[in-house]
């Protein structure tokens, strides 16, 4: 018998999970969807069938993948768990399992299994295949349009470590390019580096030494350079029993910029110093000989872990912003500046910009935050990183979106010229719309938005794949 969820704010409110799976055909729609928007919006998000057991963290949920079906004028929609080796055995017995994983028998480090995880992070399509993606595991392949379960990729040869989320399709080869991190065993600071072709063939996987363990979920690539910066989000076993997690802000060991030209050996990479503070999320980056322009979201320290000494961030270094950092690869220099003073998490762009100069970025921003609001994003904006301006919708405060998805008018239509997807919850009626907004006009509101009878819990990340 499934037993009531306990009382957490990670299983609260919107980041409560649902429990069932559903095909709804011809959603209601407000307003006009645009002629020729035609292919499919995926998301992914933690959702666990079963009441944990022991601490939960979101991160921890389990998959599920949404799926909206764009087609003449109608949309689809279909939600399904990613039927991982965990999701399938906690169904069969009722209850959440917790994943076993082999230590070695001499050194009593926690070995990796690439093919157990929670595919809960993201999902993108690539080499003609619908990805969901967790960065401890190897992609897990999904059917694009039922969303049934395929199984975990088995690339030949094998991946050598982990596949981040946050993986970069280059838009001019359609490579893409991703990583791995602590890939020996749970703690341990080798990382990897993978190029796979569009065809989703491995060209490399190439294992690297960074200078300390961390959990690193995203990285960027320019047209000449591959960067991995490190922020001291480090592991440590010890303090899962002295602050109840392994990983903490460890502001000590400082943050290292690995630093590695586009098809250099792994040999190559150097590692420079960058300021203490954290990122998760990258909103672009591009390189003009040696000087590389980066566009973060930058908190003080990492929001949602402890610090080192087990105490928690405050409020205001829990706070993200968008911040441009100009990096001299040669000389090691970095100079930074805000471009918006507003908290916001989960900027995406033109990604036919991906690695180029861009002018577009697209985010999900609470110029309006309070404390116990669970850290909703309430507005999606649009930045004009040329010239700072920028233009905003407002869900309405209480009502929470997501990461908004850019997808372009055309294949040659100018940068920015498009649509922005995402989907909203409403506190009030407890349900979640899909909403349709002109890119470059965010501030008139949606142009289009479906409807569902129910919600879609906080989740992460998602992407379009167009038909
Ligand atoms: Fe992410």
């Amino acid at each position: 018998m499934a037993q009531p969820f306990p009382n957490h704010p990670q299983l609260r409110g919107n980041y409560a999970p649902i429990n069932f799976e559903t095909s709804i055909q011809d959603l209601v729609i407000e307003g006009d969807l645009p002629e020729g928007l035609s292919g499919s919006l995926y998301r992914n998000g933690p959702n666990p069938k079963y009441a944990p057991v022991g601490p939960y963290h979101w991160f921890g949920g389990d998959g599920m993948v949404h799926a909206f079906h764009f087609n003449e004028g109608r949309i689809d929609y279909v939600n399904r768990w990613v039927e991982t080796p965990k999701h399938r055995d906690e169904i069969a017995v009722g209850h959440s399992v917790a994943r076993m994983r082999k230590t070695d028998p001499e050194t009593g480090n926690v070995l990796p299994d690439r093919q157990n995880g929670l595919a809960n992070t993201h999902i993108i399509w690539h080499g003609e295949q619908l990805l969901a993606l967790d960065e401890g595991s190897h992609p897990f392949q999904v059917e694009p349009h039922s969303l049934a379960s395929i199984g975990y990729c088995s690339q030949q040869p094998p991946l050598a470590g982990a596949m981040t989320a946050h993986p970069k399709i280059d838009p001019k080869t359609g490579e893409l390019h991703g990583f791995g991190y602590m890939t020996e065993y749970a703690g341990s600071s080798l990382m990897t580096y993978h190029v796979l072709d569009k065809e989703g063939r491995v060209i490399r996987s190439d294992q690297f030494e960074a200078p300390y363990p961390a959990m690193v979920h995203d990285f960027v690539i320019t047209q000449d350079y591959v960067l991995f910066p490190l922020f001291p989000l480090t592991f440590d076993m010890a303090r899962a029993a002295s602050i109840g997690s392994p990983f903490a802000f460890d502001a000590a060991a400082g943050t290292k910029i690995g630093v590695l030209k586009r098809g250099a050996p792994v040999t190559d990479m150097r590692w420079i110093e960058g300021p203490l503070c954290f990122v998760f999320h990258y909103q672009n980056a591009w390189n003009e000989g040696e000087l590389i322009t980066l566009d973060t979201i930058e908190f003080a320290v990492a929001p949602n872990f402890p610090l080192a000494d087990g105490s928690l961030p405050s409020y205001a270094d829990a706070q993200g912003k968008l911040v441009r950092w100009h990096l001299n690869v040669k000389s090691g220099e970095i100079r930074r500046e805000t471009v918006l003073e507003v908290a916001a998490e989960f900027p995406r762009i033109d990604e036919r910009y991906t690695a180029s100069r861009y002018r577009h970025g697209y985010i999900a921003a609470a110029s309006t935050r309070q404390r116990g609001d669970g850290g909703l994003f309430h507005e999606i904006t649009q930045i004009d990183m040329q010239s700072g301006e920028t233009q905003t919708w407002d869900a309405g405060v209480g009502n929470g979106v997501s990461e908004p998805v850019f997808v372009p008018k055309s294949k040659t239509s100018a940068e920015g010229i498009g649509w922005l997807l995402a989907t909203i919850y409403k506190h009030e009626s407890h349900t979640s719309d899909l909403v349709v907004l002109e890119a470059a006009s965010v501030a008139s509101g949606p142009v289009a938005t479906a409807r569902l009878d129910h919600r879609i819990p906080f989740g992460f990340h998602g992407s379009w794949r167009q038909n």
